[in-house]
C-alpha cells in the first residue's frame, strides 16, 4: 500500500509545530528509511502514519484511501517501537500469536499463521521459550513477527535495532531486508545511523527540524546532495568543510568568477589525493600532519587553507609537515551557498 502525505503539519498540544509542511509519497513494496538527528521529528511523523498522533493540517492517504482522520486501529498498520516490549511470560508462539488472539482469529488458524511467521523470522527453534532466554536479536525477530501478524500493509519500525550490538545490528538490517522482499510490506524504517539507512533502504527521507531536506535513493544522496546538511549527513568520514575563502585560489582554476558565489566548500575524503589523476581535478596546497593505517585503510590528517581536514588517499609514506599539492577530484567536491543550497555540481539533483 502506498502512502501519501499532503501538505502535513503537526503541532504538539505546548504549542510547538515540530513538522511543517511534509508532502511525499511513499511507493508501495518498498522499504524506506526516515534519517536524520535526534529531535529531526522522525518517530512523530512514524506516529503520523500509524495513526498514534493525528495531523494538525494536511492530508495523510493509503492507497485511495484518505485516512487522515482515522485512529491507529483502524489503520491496521504493524509497529515494532525502540523498545520493542514482548509479553515476558509468554512464550515466543504466543507472542506472535498475541495480536490474532485479540482480533479473534480462531485458534487453529492463528497457531498456523504464528508458526508460518516463527520460520520467516528465523526463530522456528525457539517457539517454547520465553522471551528472556532468547538474545536481543532474536527477540527482535519475534516482535517483527508480532507486527507482520495481522498481515499489515504497512509496516513501521522505530529504531528497531538501536539495542544491539554493531555485529548484530548489521546481521539485523540484513534480515530485515529479506523479510521485506519475501513478504513485499511496504516498511518505513526510522533510524539516525546513515550507514543503516544507506545499506537497507530503497529510498531515504533526510529531516532536519521538521523539514524534509532531500528524499532520494542512497547513491543520489550521496553523489548529489541538495544542500550541505545532506552532504555532511551522509557518508563516512565526515564530509570535510573548507570555507570559500580558505582556498579560494585553487578553486578560481576551474570556477573562474564565480568562484565569488562560494561560501562553504564540501570535499569528500576520498577525493583528496597525491596522486596525479587523469579525472578533472583541481590543486590545492595542504599540510600533512599524520597518516595512520587501518588494515589496508588508511586515515591523513592535514590541514587545508587553516582546515583540519581528512584524507583516506594518502599512504603513509606522504612527505610530513611541509606544505604539498594536493589534487582535489572535482566528483568529490560540492559548493555551497552562504544558505547552504548546493551551487555546484549545478543544476538539478543529477
Ligand atoms: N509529546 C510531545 N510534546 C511536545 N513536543 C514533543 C513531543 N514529542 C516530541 N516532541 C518534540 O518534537 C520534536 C521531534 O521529536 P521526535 O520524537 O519526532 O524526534 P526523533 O527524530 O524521533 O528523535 P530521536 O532520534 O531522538 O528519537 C522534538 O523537538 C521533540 O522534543
Ligand atoms: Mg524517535
Amino acid at each position: 500500500m502506498d502512502v501519501t502525505f499532503k501538505h502535513v503539519t503537526l503541532t504538539y498540544p505546548n504549542g510547538v509545530e515540530v513538522l511543517h509542511d511534509l508532502d511525499f509519497q511513499i511507493p508501495a513494496g518498498q522499504l524506506i528509511a526516515l534519517l536524520g538527528p535526534s529531535g529531526s521529528g522522525k518517530s512523530t511523523t512514524l506516529n503520523l502514519i500509524s495513526g498514534l498522533l493525528r495531523a494538525t493540517s494536511g492530508t495523510i492517504n493509503f492507497g485511495e484511501k484518505d485516512v487522515t482522520k482515522l485512529d491507529a486501529l483502524q489503520r491496521g498498520v504493524g509497529m515494532v517501537f525502540q523498545n520493542y516490549a514482548l509479553y515476558p511470560h509468554m512464550s515466543v508462539l504466543d507472542n506472535i500469536e498475541f495480536p490474532m488472539k485479540m482480533a479473534k482469529v480462531p485458534r487453529a488458524e492463528r497457531r498456523e499463521r504464528a508458526l508460518e511467521l516463527a520460520k520467516l523470522v528465523r526463530v522456528d527453534d525457539q517457539i517454547d521459550k520465553k522471551p528472556g532466554a532468547l538474545s536481543g536479536g532474536q527477540q527482535q525477530r519475534v516482535a517483527i513477527a508480532r507486527a507482520l501478524a495481522k498481515r499489515p500493509s504497512i509496516l513501521l519500525l522505530d529504531e528497531p535495532l538501536s539495542n544491539l550490538d554493531a555485529r548484530l545490528r548489521v546481521e539485523m538490517r540484513e534480515e530485515i531486508r529479506r523479510i521485506q522482499q519475501a513478504t513485499k510490506v511496504t516498511t518505513i524504517f526510522v533510524t539516525h545511523d546513515q550507514s543503516e539507512a544507506m545499506h537497507l533502504a530503497d529510498k531515504i527521507m533526510i529531516l532536519h527540524d521538521g523539514v524534509i531536506q532531500q528524499y532520494a535513493e542512497p547513491q543520489k544522496l550521496y553523489h548529489a546532495p541538495v544542500n550541505q546538511f545532506v552532504a555532511g549527513f551522509i557518508g563516512e568520514p565526515t564530509l570535510n568543510i573548507v570555507s570559500g575563502d580558505a582556498i579560494r585560489e585553487s578553486l578560481y582554476q576551474i570556477f573562474g568568477t564565480r568562484t565569488q558565489l562560494i561560501d562553504q566548500v564540501g570535499i569528500r575524503a576520498e577525493a583528496i589525493t597525491l596522486a596525479e589523476l587523469a579525472e578533472q581535478t583541481i590543486k590545492v596546497p595542504v599540510t600533512i600532519s599524520r597518516v595512520t593505517a587501518y588494515g589496508r585503510d588508511y586515515h591523513a590528517q592535514l590541514t587545508m587553507g587553516g582546515h583540519e581536514v581528512v584524507s583516506t588517499e594518502i599512504a603513509p609514506s606522504a612527505p610530513i609537515a611541509t606544505e604539498v599539492l594536493a589534487n582535489v577530484r572535482l566528483s568529490g567536491l560540492y559548493a555551497f551557498d552562504p544558505v547552504g543550497n548546493r551551487v555546484y555540481p549545478e543544476g538539478g539533483e543529477a
